[in-house]
């Protein structure tokens, strides 16, 4: 088989080899002391049964992180097949993402997204400095299964299904 890589690793290579790497997404949510504030992430991972742990990476260009990290508690949903508009709302500039969306707060009071799969509720347990970015480490206090439906893919830099993402020659751009 022809090879198709070099090793050399530019920030383009780079790019070009991972965004064929599909991810889930989820909104990570909080109330803050500036109000209500989410963001998209597709970094999220499970980490550990007992304790239960789930992680992230954080971009340290990230004007929303540091808000809702001084939150005493946050929230991840994660989306489903049918949330692309979501998706682009919580990456969207600014810090409002939450204006428009009709989000009800948890019993604990944090943002929790209509329609998503499930809504964890976590607290911050560490965080470690990783190149540009900070890889989150958090305890998962509650989750709650919400719907049975597909989860939102994110692959070729465009949303998508399970199914999409099979789709190798799929090189569609989200813009
Ligand atoms: C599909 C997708 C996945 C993303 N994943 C991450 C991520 O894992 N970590 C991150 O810091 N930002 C991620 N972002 C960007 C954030 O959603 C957000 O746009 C960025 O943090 C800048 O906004 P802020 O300054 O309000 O934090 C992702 C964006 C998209 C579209």
């Amino acid at each position: 088989m022809a090879e198709r890589s070099t090793s050399v690793v530019t920030a383009g290579r780079f790019r070009e080899v991972m965004r064929a790497y599909p991810t889930g997404v989820v909104g990570v949510t909080a109330a803050t002391d500036r109000g209500p504030r989410a963001l998209l992430v597709g970094s999220f991972f499970s980490i550990s049964l007992r304790p239960a742990l789930v992680g992230f990476c954080v971009g340290e260009q990230s004007t929303t992180w540091p808000d809702i990290r001084r939150a005493a508690r946050f929230g991840i949903g994660i989306l489903a097949a049918d949330q692309q508009d979501l998706g682009r709302t919580l990456a969207a500039p600014g810090p409002q993402r939450l204006a428009g969306v009709p989000w009800r707060p948890s019993s604990a009071g944090v943002p929790v997204l209509p329609g998503v799969l499930a809504h964890l509720e976590c607290v911050p347990v560490a965080e470690h400095p990783a190149g540009d970015h900070t890889i989150v480490v958090a305890e998962v206090r509650s989750v709650r299964s919400l719907r049975d439906h597909q989860p939102l893919i994110f692959c070729h830099r465009t949303f998508g299904t399970v199914a999409d993402a099979r789709s190798g020659d799929r090189q569609v751009r989200s813009g």
